[in-house]
């Protein structure tokens, strides 16, 4: 049954993230219930949700076979620390998401989200460049528009200027390529043709800083939350060229596109493109609990675990919460339903029908300037009003209010549905969307 009791609480003191706080407190938009693609808000009102949360959700809400695996590991073993000392499933779940992951990315270093998972690689990349003796290595290359979380690594790296502009703690050393969001790429559908030579700019932070100065490179294989930037063709290889030969670690930040949001079990494998590191989390539980991971080649794990002591911590790094025996049920629970229910190749069977559709749908409304996408995902640029967000924030209230959860990031929508999704599903996500865009 859904409480249609409007709130009591004066919603004071939850401090929000990314929320416009004094906005949602005069207008709260409570979600109480999650069945399948649908939320029903504090009103009872269905809101189907078109960007599966927050991209973590592709399963659909309210699994059963997750919420009863966490449940029964709550009650048999509800924390077991992994610092000296860890418990089995751990260790399997481990070797499942090795199974899956595309090349020799067999070590996995369990985090509480993505930007844990973040700030990890970073940590690991140094440890990694120490062993070799390469400490000198102390630039990390990101991109511009990128969005690796919000911890200080993960900030550091970030291209995206409201979320770096007042935090000055910042790591030292990092620059950033190019976005690949081009105007001769309007309105494309997959891989743009044009732009593998944005990933040169790697080239040139080689001549500019020296080939021995640069640790790491990060990339997510499609830009996600800035508002799904795909690759263009040939931009991948063209870094993964330069990373070897330069003697860079090249990391997939996956925490999207990870666990068949591209149509393959990761972004990796869609763009046939080998990383030395992915970074994982939303989809690894179906977001049913907090967990990241990073996955990590057997080179670079054997590097810093032989250059370690005989007897001795290796790497000086974790959290109290690694490998959470409730996260990593809900994780095996969740690996459970994407083989039993072949989800990733279920979501490449769908793909062209969601990209054509929303393309269909959406390209001609006045104030859309821009689609693209690829996978199960797709942006939508929405013409600046005044001032950048101003736009995508009115809309994204105002489409919630007709129904509908759609994830606004400035003034671009990310339509992302659950991998589960029906045809019917996919096109009531555009028309709740469409219903309110074409009355600007
Ligand atoms: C590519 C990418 N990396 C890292 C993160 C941070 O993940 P979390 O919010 O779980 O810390 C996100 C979150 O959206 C993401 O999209």
């Amino acid at each position: 049954m859904v409480n249609t009791s409007t709130p009591t609480n004066s919603l004071e003191n939850f401090f929000m993230p990314f929320t416009a706080n004094k906005d949602f407190k005069k207008e709260p938009r409570l979600l109480e219930k999650g069945e399948g693609v649908y939320y029903y808000n504090h009103k009872g009102d269905k809101v189907i949700d078109c960007s599966s949360g927050l991209f973590c959700v592709p399963l659909g809400h309210g699994r059963k076979e997750i919420a009863d695996a966490v449940h029964q590991q709550l009650l048999k073993l509800d924390y077991a620390p992994s610092f000296a000392i860890s418990h089995m499933p751990a260790f399997t779940l481990a070797e499942r998401l090795a199974k899956m992951l595309p090349g020799d990315l067999n070590n996995i270093f369990f985090t509480i989200c993505g930007s844990t998972a973040i700030d990890s690689a970073i940590k690991i990349i140094q440890a990694y460049q120490h062993a070799k003796g390469q400490s000198q290595r102390i630039r990390f290359v990101s991109r511009e528009r990128a969005y690796h979380g919000v911890n200080i690594g993960g900030t550091s790296l970030s291209g995206m200027i409201k979320n770096r502009e007042v935090f000055t703690a910042t790591m030292p050393g990092v620059v950033h390529l190019r976005h690949t969001w081009l105007e001769e790429n309007k309105f494309n559908l997959g891989q743009p043709e044009h732009g593998d030579y944005l990933a040169d700019d790697l080239q040139r932070f080689v001549d500019m800083y020296g080939p021995e100065s640069i640790a790491g490179c990060f990339v997510e294989p499609i830009a996600g939350s800035t508002g799904t930037l795909v690759p263009p063709k040939g931009y991948l290889e063209k870094l993964r060229a330069t990373c070897d030969k330069h003697g860079i670690v090249l990391v997939f930040d996956e925490v999207i596109t990870g666990f068949g949001r591209t149509g393959e079990a990761f972004g990796a494998n869609k763009y046939n493109v080998q990383p030395d590191m992915i970074t994982m989390a939303k989809a690894i539980t179906n977001g049913a609990q907090p967990m990241g991971a990073v996955a990590v080649s057997d080179d670079i794990y054997n590097t810093i675990i032989n250059s370690g002591p005989e007897h001795g911590v290796e790497f000086f790094h974790g959290y109290t919460y690694s490998a959470h025996p409730a996260c990593v049920a809900a994780s095996h629970a969740t690996l459970d339903i994407y083989e039993n229910e072949g989800i990733f190749e279920k979501a490449k069977h769908m793909s062209s029908y969601f990209l054509n559709a929303v393309m269909d749908e959406l390209k001609d409304i006045p104030i859309v300037t821009d689609v693209r996408g690829d996978g199960l995902m797709a942006g939508i640029d929405l013409a600046v009003d005044g001032k950048p967000g101003v736009r995508g924030y009115d809309a994204q209230r105002k489409i919630f209010a007709n129904g509908g959860h759609l994830k606004f990031t400035g003034d671009c929508g990310i339509i992302a549905p659950a991998l589960i999704s029906t045809e019917d599903q996919i096109d009531e996500m555009i028309s709740v969307a469409k219903e309110v865009l074409v009355q600007y």
